[in-house]
């Protein structure tokens, strides 16, 4: 949550600052701000998206070479001007930016206020007035002796009028990247604003503080202690992140799906043998049989993309596999021991409640392992291996491409394992060949868009929905719902369709449609007599249906035909139709689908 930029260098920062702010946007868009230090500090800041912030800087003088700016999404303190960032401290000589929560604002705060003016209701404005407090002279000296009175949360820069040629960085908990230029650095959340410019980056971690010049970059701990870092290599490109002709992120990203999901398979299978090679796995061949159970953590999407990969292992290798909600597993007492392997699944690799199960899980002795797309992330890092999904930049907030390479990867984890067991070579070979068909599956559905917009059109008034699947396709159901909630905010709920009897089906009305996928596969003739019960309701219905499916016509005309596949894969496909029915209802009812309301891409709280 919240994103960070900082720049300093030779060029000018606020174009810089403001471009970088447009990368980090899906970390939060409640509001934004931007400081530029010369001489004295100049700061603006709005309410809204970051478009408003450009605005309103259009016609100011913000040069100068060094700066720091924001993107926020609230916790402490309401969505208003005043509690944009950044802070001042009370001379107004003192700034900075902060991502992450300090929980004993409240103590600090009742400390502070006889000897400073506070004007937010912000936890950061309390560490502005903290490192102020500490300040002789040297910006790095005052931060570190701030962060050591504080407990929570961090991503911060500051700068200082008495220093001003200077930046002081710091991180617990909540990213930083550094961008190695020529006499120039960046600073960011993520390493999207600095791709434009470099490609060399230093990730921070946890209890590192950076002191940063244009000339000279010092890293240490919160002891003090200088520290060497090494330059790493990132192999995203700028042009990755751009939106390539389609009106949104989220459309482009649907659209990705063919070929990110081929980057995700490439040079991890072997077709003679029938198996899969993730050396990231990193564990032995004794270590893998080793293995009694399998725990799949993750929240949201990544959860469904997770229920997926259950139905993979358990049918592969045999191995029995829990989905567990990251947030909840946290706080469970799980059963995890030396037997346990948990995958950590994740896009962004920093949402909070999945890095803190993995820590959980690994206190405990399992083996803890990553499936991320942000290289260089905090659970990329912290995990003992895995593999990154090569989805490449998701900045749409609604997930869509990295979900299906999540699944891709787990189908590639649950080969490696099956073919030490129950897997034959023969079949090992039947799910290769079928994944190598998977991306053209995925285009011959992408050209139905149109299609799909007009059954979406049809049915944008209505208020409720139901997704219904069964075995496989339950978590498309789940996925199909939560995109349409999330981007259209259209009531929807996701039900196995064998449950719909105990319960739900009193909700069904002839204004309730029900979005059922009823492929050709073992529980094809169950999911038809489920959607019969539906239309004993008089309920609307709209099909996933495999192509050639006469049966599907008689029963709608609204029908969505997919390619057939095996059917452990056919979520790969099944969520398609889906991501791209909630696109199109979002944008007929003219919302914001790349920022939804009141959400934000990388969920660093809890
Ligand atoms: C929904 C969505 C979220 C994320 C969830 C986990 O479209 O994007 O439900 O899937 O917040 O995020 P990551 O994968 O970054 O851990």
């Amino acid at each position: 949550m919240c994103g960070i930029v900082a720049y300093i260098g030779k060029k000018q920062a606020s174009p810089i600052l403001i471009g970088g702010l447009r990368r980090l946007e899906y970390r939060g868009y409640d509001s934004a701000g931007v400081a530029i230090l010369d001489k004295n500090i100049k700061r603006i800041r709005s309410v809204g998206k970051i478009d408003n912030l450009a605005e309103k800087i259009k016609n100011q003088d913000l040069s100068g070479n060094i700066g720091i700016a924001h993107t926020r999404w609230a916790t402490h303190g309401g969505v208003s001007e005043v509690n944009a960032h950044p802070h001042f401290s009370c001379d107004d000589d003192l700034v900075i930016v902060h991502n992450g929560i300090i929980e004993n604002y409240r103590e600090l705060k009742n400390e502070l206020l006889t000897e400073h003016n506070f004007v937010s209701e912000t936890d950061t404005e309390v560490l502005a007035h903290l490192i102020e407090k500490y300040y002789q002279g040297n910006l790095k000296e005052a931060v570190t002796e701030a962060l050591s009175r504080v407990r929570g949360t961090y991503g911060l820069v500051a700068m200082h009028t008495k220093e001003p040629n200077k930046l002081v960085a710091a991180r617990l908990g909540s990213p930083l990247v550094i961008g190695v230029g020529d006499k120039e650095y960046y600073i960011a959340s993520d390493t999207s604003p600095m791709l434009a410019y470099t490609k060399n980056v230093i990730f921070l971690d946890d209890g590192e503080v950076a002191e940063i010049t244009p000339e000279n970059l010092q890293i240490f701990n919160l002891q003090s202690e200088a520290i060497n870092k090494n330059v790493e290599q990132v192999d995203w490109d700028e042009a990755q992140a751009q939106k390539f002709g389609f009106p949104n992120f989220m459309l482009k990203e649907i659209y990705d799906q063919p070929i990110v999901f081929q980057d995700a398979i490439r040079g991890r299978y072997d077709l003679d043998g029938g198996t899969a090679h993730l050396g990231g796995l990193n564990m032995t061949i004794d270590e893998m049989h080793s293995i009694k159970k399998i725990i799949l953590l993750a929240c949201g999407t990544a959860s469904y993309a997770a229920m997926i990969g259950k139905y993979a292992f358990e049918r592969l290798a045999g191995i029995s596999t829990e989905v567990e909600i990251a947030s909840e597993f946290r706080y469970s007492d799980p059963i995890v021991g030396r037997d346990t392997l948990v995958f950590g699944i994740t896009q962004s690799g920093e949402t909070a409640d999945t890095l803190a199960a993995l820590r959980e899980a690994k206190r405990k002795g399992a083996y803890i392992r990553g499936i991320v797309n942000v290289v260089g992330s905090t659970i990329a890092r912290e995990t003992d291996g895995g593999t990154y999904i090569h989805a490449g930049p998701e900045l749409a907030v609604a997930s869509t491409k990295a979900y299906t390479n999540m699944a891709a990867i787990m189908f590639l984890y649950a080969l490696q394992f099956g073919r030490l067991n129950r897997t034959s070579v023969a079949t090992g070979q039947r799910l290769l060949a079928a994944l190598l068909e998977i991306p053209e599956k995925m285009e011959i559905i992408l050209k139905q868009s149109d299609k799909i917009k007009t059954i979406a059109e049809k049915y944008k008034d209505n208020k409720n929905f139901f997704f219904l699947g069964r075995g496989v396709n339950v978590p498309v159901a789940l996925e199909g719902s939560l995109k349409l909630k999330e981007i259209s905010y259209v009531h929807s709920e996701a039900y196995p369709g064998g449950e719909m009897k105990h319960g739900p089906i009193a909700l069904l009305s002839p204004d309730f449609p029900v979005f059922a996928i009823m492929t050709k596969n073992q529980l094809y003739e169950k999911m038809r007599s489920n959607i019969e019960e539906v239309r004993a309701r008089k309920a609307p219905v709209i099909l996933v249906a495999t192509e050639g499916d006469e049966m599907a016509k008689k029963i709608t005309e609204d029908v969505i035909y997919v390619p057939p596949t095996m059917e452990l894969l056919e979520p790969l496909l099944n969520t398609i139709p889906l991501q791209l029915f909630a696109y199109h209802t979002a944008v007929s009812l003219g919302r914001d689908v790349d920022r939804p309301r009141n959400l934000a891409k990388s969920v660093t709280v809890e």
